[in-house]
């Protein structure tokens, strides 16, 4: 876990589109515009109105995360200070560096969305209790609600 991490460290990139009368492409490459090598993929899809996906933090894991279709918010949380972010066209990537607690709420329907990841599945990477993600940041054994991250405006 990087302890160290804060929702600051968390970007969104940008990335190129190749335009065409029948639509559009991006494209992304390893190393090339994205600042790890990707060793797995995954998509959600279906999500249910009203559903919240995520709810945990990764140890080691960075991910990019792309609206493929769709749009939702993704709220970061470093355990000191919380944002949200609406991801909403298919050429953005929210990049989530390890050590943030995430959930990812208000999925319009149909959306999609689109995971590129660091490393291969792996359980033990999760904490999936956020009292035991504030535990990891602070390494501090006892913590309660009042504790979980201010909401910023940004
Ligand atoms: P989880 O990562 O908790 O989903 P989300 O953050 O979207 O709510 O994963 C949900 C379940 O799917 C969990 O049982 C683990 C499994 N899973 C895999 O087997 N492989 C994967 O690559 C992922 C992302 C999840």
């Amino acid at each position: 876990m990087k302890t160290y991490s804060s929702i600051f460290d968390c970007c969104i990139l940008e990335f190129n589109q190749i335009h065409n009368r029948s639509g559009n492409i991006t494209s992304v490459e390893n190393l090339l515009n994205i600042p790890f090598d990707v060793k797995r993929i995954y998509y959600l899809y279906d999500v249910p109105g009203g559903a919240q996906r995520g709810g945990h933090a990764h140890k080691e894991l960075q991910q990019l995360i792309v609206a493929a279709g769709g749009c939702f918010d993704i709220v970061l949380d470093d355990g000191k200070n919380k944002k949200v972010i609406e991801l909403n066209r298919p050429y953005y990537g929210l990049l989530i560096v390890p050590g943030i607690w995430r959930e990812i709420i208000n999925f319009s329907s149909g959306a999609t969305c689109l995971v590129l990841a660091s490393h291969k599945y792996d359980e033990s990477d999760y904490v999936r209790e956020y009292n035991d993600f504030i535990n990891y940041k602070t390494g501090k054994f006892s913590h309660n609600e009042s504790q979980k991250g201010k909401e910023l405006i940004i």
